[in-house]
């Protein structure tokens, strides 16, 4: 059996004003018109029709989102976290909250995932590895020096490989050079693990990290309202804000992974946002109100007010009731800075 961990207390604010610290991209509705969090739920569901032995899913979030968690996932169980300390506190929980020898699999919430019975083909293949002690990653082919996410070497030929290196978030000169070597994977920010493999591999590596969780677990509340478990906030607080791939899976020599190509993409900007809808006859995706006159090749989305746009190419233009952000969607990947500097307006 797989008991399944969805991780969503993330930020980001590369989709903003869509997306902010209230409205995460978990909660980003996608073409599909269901969110990335509620996609993330009904692909287990598949594969629980597939036989694939799932538990009951449980979500990993923030306490501020605990309502809002509620009514994307009625049926989930709950953990929240009164304050955000990154992934690898948050997996700890899982691997604290999980059956010993269970398999825990770690589910990002910011992600979609075109083939989805590919996904599951891919936790099938990694499941015995994982049994077996490894700790498994799925691997996409990276098509761009992108300087967001996991790299992952790994040796010989097969469904499930060895890992030889991984690096996080290297710097753009190191991903050019690893994508014109051929030989590293993204990592798809997906784990397959035994619950007392992660638990040692914690303790080893990052042991303030796992001595936090513990605390944190061991004094949490209930909340009866939403139905949830909210870890202590002392305790909590006193992990330090570290990912899991940093406090553990650059240093494990437990790794192990699964190529999959199964159509991922993280929505990590507007650029690809646009990129999961066919676009119309003049390469424009449109979603809510607004009137193009010779436009093209851009992304025009609007959550209330109406935009009418005219004679530009290739922008994203993205409205909700508070907030409006214009780029160019060649340079949507950068827009942080110039996202902080409008919050910092608002
Ligand atoms: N519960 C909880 N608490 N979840 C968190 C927290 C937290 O404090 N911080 C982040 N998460 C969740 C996010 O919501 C997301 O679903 C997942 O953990 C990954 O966190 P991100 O912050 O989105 O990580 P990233 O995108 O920078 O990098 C990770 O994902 C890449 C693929 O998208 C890494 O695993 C990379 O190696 C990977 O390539
Ligand atoms: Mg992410």
């Amino acid at each position: 059996t797989i008991m399944p961990f969805i991780l969503c207390g993330g930020a980001g604010s590369r989709l903003w004003p869509l997306s902010d610290a209230l409205r995460p991209k978990p909660f980003l509705s996608l073409p599909s018109g269901r969110t990335m969090l509620a996609e993330t739920a009904l692909r287990l569901e598949a594969g629980g029709r597939t036989d694939m032995g799932f538990l009951p899913v449980t979500a990993i979030g923030s306490e501020r989102h605990g309502a809002l968690l509620r009514t994307h996932l009625p049926d989930a169980a709950l953990i929240l976290e009164p304050v955000a300390r990154d992934s690898a506190p948050a997996v700890a929980l899982a691997a604290l909250s999980a059956l010993p020898h269970a398999l825990v699999l770690i589910l990002p919430a910011d992600h979609h995932i075109a083939r989805p019975e590919r996904f599951l083909e891919a936790i099938a293949s990694g499941a015995k590895a994982a049994a077996d002690g490894r700790i498994v990653v799925f691997g996409i082919t990276p098509d761009h020096p992108a300087t967001g996410y996991g790299y992952i070497r790994a040796c010989e030929a097969g469904a499930v490989r060895k890992v030889e290196a991984f690096v996080e978030k290297p710097d753009l000169a190191t991903a050019r050079d690893y994508l014109a070597s051929g030989e590293y994977f993204w990592n798809a920010g997906i784990f397959l693990f035994r619950a007392d493999v992660m638990l040692g591999e914690l303790e080893r590596e990052a042991p303030s990290v796992l001595s936090a969780a513990r605390e944190a677990l061991a004094g949490a509340k209930t909340d009866t309202v939403i139905g949830a478990r909210i870890v202590a906030r002392s305790a909590f607080a006193a992990a330090p804000a570290i990912s899991i791939d940093y406090a553990v899976m650059e240093k494990t020599p437990l790794a192990s992974l699964v190529p999959v190509d199964m159509g991922w993409s993280d929505v990590g900007d507007y650029a690809a946002l646009k990129a999961l809808s066919e676009p119309d006859a003049n390469g424009n995706t449109v979603d809510g109100p607004a009137v193009l006159h010779g436009v093209t090749g851009s992304y025009v989305r609007s959550e209330g007010p109406v935009i009418a746009v005219k004679g530009v190419d290739g922008l994203a233009i993205a409205a909700t009731r508070e907030a409006v952000i214009v780029t160019r969607l060649d340079e949507a990947a950068g827009i942080k800075p110039l996202v902080s500097a409008a919050q910092s307006v608002s």
